[in-house]
């Protein structure tokens, strides 16, 4: 039984005059702190090289802390480091190494008012979902340790001939570089380095260049759960400079990735041009995440799960909806109801707890979003926009926005952002528009609001996704409830949060023995 008595990880409740106080209180406290990230080494921060400020997205103006990005000598420190204390961990196996994962767990609950503050200053989350990020990453921790008991627990023995032993052992691979994004600095930062420890690797994380003071915290935290410093190193720093020098150096064993789908092909050409090596690669990349919704659906239903799929975490979810195929007889109906509904959508300071969507990631994206809105003004029809507050261009805060597209592929590819497109469809069409849509080649999230179980059906058939959902929102996968991971473009797999998630994490032998 791979849930044991494992429960899920508890919240806060913002409602309660308790909880909001702590929260003013870890806010006061991270304000005050001045964090300090860059290369941590068996334990140590090194000085690194061009240190730089890092701000608030909300504020520009306030610095949170500092960071220097690790050079290529810290890089092949961290990565020999690792090497020699990955030996000694693998060998305790599943059992040995499960506490550590439970207590890094329990300290990162320990700590959630001042981790989910820190998540609100440095990566603009709101509060909820701070805590639900502080939340997945204690799950992530707690669940790979029962897979690590479940299969890292001895030899498995195997049916043979009579006269011969035949056992299969499961095995870390060596040391993995674990390469993540800012819109889940605390929760993939983390799962990803719980995967990799608890099959029996260390790891050298670089995490985004966006989000490393929240790294550096959650690389201390393991530490204080009792992880031996040199089985885990964080090198901050750029993805083409010290991600690059972390994914071509020629002691990593495995790579992790999450981001982009072409950083992901970037990478995995380095790795493929490496001479003498085969290196396994775990990539969690983008999608072009639809919804299809047929004329049977509850509309009170419908525009409820494509605000929260759209617009939350303003809309810097890898699941997020990008697409809405709405049927022609209802789409004037829906549209009304959702920009009734965006206009109610808070787009504010994070850190308050009335707001509902908090700025963009930072001003390049912010840019970038602009910029496809401005084709959508002239190629497609913009239907809303939320109003911004005043004061709003101190930080990042980009409107969200609703369009109309005139065409079912109008989307090339992902735009990361709170921008949702409407497609109204004929329902004799939907084979084609499918299609179209699949052609694309992502495969990560999908919806399907309807009463008839075989118009889902077709729909799942025809779209690839490697999660979907029925009937509700397409955001919040839950660790052990929805393994998350896309097909395709979208990913490699294995599923974060499944019973298969530490299997490339790992190297299995079997082993014949003539009695
Ligand atoms: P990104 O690809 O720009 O960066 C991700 C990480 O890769 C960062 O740490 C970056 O520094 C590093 N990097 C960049 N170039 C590199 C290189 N050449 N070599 C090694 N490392 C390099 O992505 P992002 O903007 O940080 O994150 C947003 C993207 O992540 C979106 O596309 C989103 O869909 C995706 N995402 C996917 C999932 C998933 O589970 N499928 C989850 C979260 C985010
Ligand atoms: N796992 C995250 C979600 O489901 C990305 O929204």
């Amino acid at each position: 039984n791979i849930y044991g008595d494992r429960q899920n990880s508890l919240g806060r409740d913002y409602s309660q005059a308790a909880d909001r106080e702590r929260h003013a209180k870890a806010l006061e406290r991270v304000d005050s702190e001045k964090l300090t990230s860059g290369p941590i080494i068996g334990g140590k921060l090194r000085a690194g090289v061009n240190p730089q400020d890092v701000t608030n997205p909300y504020d520009r103006s306030q610095v949170l802390g500092h960071v220097s990005e690790a050079s290529a000598e810290d890089v092949d420190a961290a990565v020999n480091a690792a090497a020699e204390a990955q030996v000694a961990w693998d060998r305790i196996g599943g059992a040995g190494r499960a506490p550590i994962l439970r207590a890094m767990a329990d300290v990162l609950e320990a700590d959630m008012d001042r981790l989910v503050a820190l998540l609100s200053r440095e990566a603009g989350k709101t509060l909820n979902d701070g805590v639900a990020e502080v939340r997945e990453a204690a799950d992530f921790c707690r669940y790979y340790a029962l897979l690590a008991e479940r299969d890292f627990g001895g030899r498995q023995t195997l049916k043979g001939p009579t006269g011969e032993t035949n056992e299969l052992v499961l095995h870390g691979r060596g040391v993995f570089a674990a390469i993540s994004p800012w819109n889940f600095p605390l929760a993939i930062f983390a799962g990803q380095i719980a995967a990799a420890l608890a099959a029996g690797n260390a790891v050298v994380a670089k995490p985004a260049e966006q989000t490393p003071l929240i790294a550096a915290e959650a690389v201390r935290l393991f530490y204080r759960a009792g992880l031996n410093p040199d089985l885990l190193a964080l090198v901050p720093g750029r993805g083409e400079v010290v991600g690059a020098a972390l994914t071509n150096h020629p002691g990593i064993d495995g790579v992790a990735f999450t981001g982009g789908t072409d950083t992901a092909s970037a990478i995995n050409r380095g790795l493929a041009a490496r001479p003498g090596a085969i290196i396994p690669f775990i990539a969690e990349t983008g999608g072009l995440n639809a919804m299809f919704v047929d004329t049977t659906a509850l509309k009170e239903q419908v525009i409820d799960d494509v605000i929260l799929s759209a617009f939350g975490s303003a809309g810097q979810r890898c699941s997020a909806l990008r697409i809405l195929y709405a049927p022609k007889e209802a789409a004037d109906a829906l549209i009304e109801g959702l920009k009734g509904a965006l206009a109610a959508q808070v787009v504010a300071d994070p850190t308050d707890p009335k707001s509902d969507i908090g700025p963009v990631i930072d001003a390049e994206s912010r840019a970038n979003l602009e910029a496809h809105v401005e084709r959508l003004s002239k190629e497609a029809r913009i239907v809303a926009r939320a109003d911004l507050p005043a004061g709003a261009d101190k930080g990042d805060l980009f409107a969200p926005t609703i369009a109309e597209i005139p065409t079912p592929d109008f989307l090339e590819r992902e735009v990361f952002g709170p921008i949702l497109h409407v497609y109204r469809y004929d329902s004799k069409d939907l084979k084609s528009v499918a299609a179209k849509l699949a052609a694309r080649g992502y495969g990560l999230t999908l919806g399907v609001h309807s009463r008839i179980e075989a118009f889902a059906d077709e729909v799942v058939r025809l779209v690839p996704a490697g999660n979907v959902y029925v009937n509700r929102s397409i955001i919040g996968a839950v660790v052990g409830v929805q393994p998350f991971g896309g097909e395709g473009l979208s990913g490699t797999g294995p599923k974060a949060g499944g019973p298969n998630s530490l299997i490339r994490y790992a190297a299995e032998k079997a082993i014949s023995v003539n009695i």
